[in-house]
């Protein structure tokens, strides 16, 4: 059933370019639009939508953050993303041209359940992302759009992620196409390049040996720090978590640009420091201010461990333990990035060795408030 792998988590890795070609299966056109008929929204809804909301729990979260970038640069209408926990509590602003998006795994998590019966009573429409046919949060959704990730056994989402960030990238596109804010060759372009992250995917994932000898170097530290700009900031908050939740290891992720503000201070000799590097491509000056985030940090003595894009070799110099992921353009690098973090804080909660599958304290969907 593991089909070979120690663990589901591993599987459900190594499942991740398949997922992702399933999640885009049967929503692309041969010209390269994006068809959304199952989603039970009409064009004139979602033209008449103003700003959009995206709320979830955990690693949904993140993919949700991951939107915000996406979704702004494409559709250019506000878009705000928050935990579930917290949304409800504060008295959010919405009506009927807010569109709400819900993102969980199980369709179960009840955090993420209140704040959207919460939006319903404000008369924003709301759109569910989900991986588990028939639950409830898509049945008491007005849409959805499934993830088609197939079952996720491990408790750590990983599969069920990227496809949530392909589901997002495609509510993106498909807002842009029919509000006319990008051309049809502009979809297209960037249908082309996610058609070939699977490829890519299954590329990186070829390559990895590299990160499990790390995980068993790393796997006595006392703590692990992420740092990430742009979409690489919730992509270090993902890597953070994984490894809190798998490993039970302190962790933290950080926005680069914050670590002068305060958290660089728990910089000392050899801490570990794992940075993810944003394209050199199209968005060069976000590129070159994380290197010299990577610098200060460097500087204060931390083991940099850094997630760049191939042929960007002037990472070299900064980093004592280099990752190399495939090209991609920024806003879907995550779904490159993030998966390196997944293996790492698998195989060093492997190495201290925990139940993978079955962290302690936590259970796949968290059915209470
Ligand atoms: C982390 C993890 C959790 C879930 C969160 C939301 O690996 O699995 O943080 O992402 O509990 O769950 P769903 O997506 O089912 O609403």
């Amino acid at each position: 059933e593991k089909g070979g792998y120690d663990y589901f988590m591993l599987k459900e890795i190594a499942e991740q370019p398949q997922a992702i070609a399933d999640t885009l299966l049967g929503r692309l056109s041969e010209r390269g639009e994006i068809v959304l008929d199952e989603v039970r929204l009409t064009d004139q809804d979602l033209r008449d939508v103003d700003k959009v909301f995206i709320v979830a729990c955990g690693t949904s979260y993140h993919a949700g953050m991951v939107a915000k970038y996406a979704i702004e640069h494409w559709v250019r209408i506000p878009c705000e993303v928050e935990l579930a926990s917290e949304f409800r509590y504060r008295d959010p602003i919405l009506d009927r041209s807010t569109l709400m998006i819900v993102i969980s795994q199980s369709g179960e998590t009840m955090d993420t359940l209140m704040a959207l019966r919460h939006a319903k009573e404000q008369k924003a429409r709301v759109l569910a992302i989900c991986n588990t046919n028939g639950s409830t949060i898509p049945r008491e959704s007005d849409a959805v759009l499934y993830t088609h990730g197939g079952p996720e056994i491990a408790v750590a989402s990983t599969k069920a992620f990227v496809t949530q960030l392909v589901a997002c990238y495609l509510i993106g596109l498909h807002l842009a196409q029919i509000r006319g804010v990008m051309y049809a060759d502009e979809v297209a372009a960037v249908v082309s390049k996610l058609q070939a992250t699977p490829d890519a995917l299954r590329e990186l994932l070829g390559g990895m040996e590299d990160v499990r000898a790390l995980a068993r170097d790393l796997r006595t530290a006392s703590t692990i720090l992420f740092i990430g700009r742009h979409v690489g900031f919730p992509v270090a908050l993902e890597g953070a978590l994984k490894l809190k939740e798998l490993a039970y290891m302190h962790a933290e992720g950080f926005a680069a640009g914050e670590l002068k503000h305060g958290p660089i201070a728990l910089i000392d000799e050899g801490t570990p420091v794992v940075c993810v590097v944003p394209s050199p491509a199209g968005r060069g000056v976000l590129r070159d201010k994380v290197v010299s985030n990577i610098q200060e940090v460097r500087a204060r003595g931390a083991r940099t461990i850094v997630i760049a894009e191939e042929g960007d070799d002037a990472v070299r110099a900064y980093a004592d333990h280099l990752i190399v992921v495939p090209r991609t353009p920024t806003l879907l690098a995550p779904l490159m990035t993030t998966v390196p973090l997944q293996i790492l804080a698998c195989e060093i909660a492997a190495a201290r060795g925990h139940d993978v599958d079955q962290p302690r304290n936590l259970a796949k969907s968290v059915t209470v408030e």
